[in-house]
């Protein structure tokens, strides 16, 4: 029997990232030593001087409503962070802090996206941009990237992908899922594509901007004129190890930050009391306080690189940033392995699961249906134990 479900939910697609998870726990429940490298979150504690900040909240009774858009505190300390960081002026009256940098977009999305709007993403993309561009009943384009040009797009695909209907850029750097950064210089390019077609707005989500290995991650706000139409995304889930916290933050535009005060004070309020306060100590820190955790898993990053190097039909790429590497699998489409016939990623994906026991994310989820991801957001032995499976069952 179906239920009389609205078409907006009607119109989203299953989850692939959550049907490999449930899929994964499926066959631990089942006995098996599954390691999962599809997560994307840091597998570190959240250092303790969050947690102290946390702690002297609740003792000082911050136990009320907040202000919808976020203490002024913690506002001022963004604008802080956006000068030190990023180079970028805020005020507070642009700044909006929400429930994680998720509800930070799809705010953005709900207040400047009408239906039949385009909205271009470059591809690999985050696996969220499209479903929440759909609910807003806008019409998502991809632009490709591959391998070959390490995941980046060029201005040139840019100008080709415009049409008058282009409303948004959803421009993400360092990647979810490649892990490519883009240079300052190859943002600059972009710019000035964009800077031709002032009704697009650039969403620039920047959320693993401390995990970088290279090229010091660049801003679109940075770039005079596209400061304007850019609304930069942040939040502490990534560098600060605080995923559950949920504490996202926008810099816009004054219209747009107070349009999204206005969606979010209709459907969430403003965020947990207590993560704010602990959100103020952690963007005022010095990022060397986090530099640990970067050392790591550029370490790490190094480590799966050489030994999935070393597996044959695996095409990689150097990822600057994030906690992800993103190879090319394609090879082994058409193949039968173990009995079993790999089309796709999505079948890569599923026979590394079933056969070795790792739990990776088909690209397909991502807009890549060449690639699969693996976060390396697991301890070394896991890693090691886990690359050493998947050599074995493709042998
Ligand atoms: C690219 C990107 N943007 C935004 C988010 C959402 O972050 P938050 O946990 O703050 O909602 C994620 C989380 O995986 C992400 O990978």
């Amino acid at each position: 029997m179906s239920h009389p479900l609205s078409n907006r939910i009607n119109s989203l697609p299953v989850s692939e990232t959550l049907a490999m998870a449930a899929k994964a726990r499926e066959l631990k429940a089942q006995g098996k030593d599954i390691i999962s490298l599809s997560l994307g979150e840091p597998d570190f504690n959240t250092p303790d001087f969050i947690k102290e900040a946390a702690i002297e909240a609740i003792n000082q009774n911050y136990n009320s409503y907040t202000p919808v858009d976020g203490y002024v505190e913690l506002k001022e300390a963004i604008c802080v962070k956006f000068k030190r960081d990023n180079n970028v002026d805020y005020s507070p009256n642009q700044i909006v802090v929400s429930t994680g940098a998720k509800q930070s977009i799809a705010n953005i999305a709900q207040v400047l996206l009408n239906s039949g709007d385009e909205v271009l993403l470059p591809a690999p993309y985050w696996v969220s941009y499209s479903a929440i561009a759909t609910l807003c009943e806008a019409k998502y384009i991809e632009i490709p990237s591959s391998i070959e040009s390490d995941f980046k797009i060029t201005p040139e695909q840019l100008e080709a992908a415009i049409t008058p209907k282009t409303k948004m850029i959803f421009f993400n750097s360092p990647n979810n899922p490649s892990g490519t950064v883009y240079s300052e210089k190859e943002y600059r390019a972009l710019a000035k594509v964009l800077e031709k077609h002032p009704q697009i707005f650039i969403l620039s989500d920047e959320i693993y901007e401390h995990i970088n290995y290279g090229t010091k991650p660049f801003s679109f706000a940075a770039i005079e004129n596209m400061y304007d139409r850019t609304i930069t995304v942040n939040g502490l889930a990534k560098a600060f190890a605080m995923t559950g916290w949920r504490v996202g933050y926008i810099g816009a535009p004054e219209w747009i930050a107070k349009a999204c005060t206005k969606m979010q004070g209709q459907i969430t309020s403003g965020t947990n009391c207590i993560a704010q306060r602990a959100a103020i100590t952690a963007v005022l820190a010095d990022p060397s306080k986090v530099q640990f955790m970067v050392d790591e898993f550029k370490s790490r990053r190094d480590i799966v690189l050489d030994l999935l190097g070393k597996i044959e039909g695996f095409k990689l790429n150097v990822p600057e940033g994030a906690f992800y590497v993103f190879p090319d699998i394609s090879a082994f489409f058409g193949k039968t392995i173990r009995n079993k016939e790999i089309k796709n990623a999505n079948d890569f994906s599923m026979f590394l699961l079933e056969e070795a026991n790792v739990a990776t994310v088909t690209g397909d989820a991502f807009g890549a249906p060449n690639c699969i991801r693996l976060s390396y957001a697991a301890s070394e032995l896991q890693l090691r134990e886990a690359i050493k499976r998947i050599k074995e069952v493709l042998s």
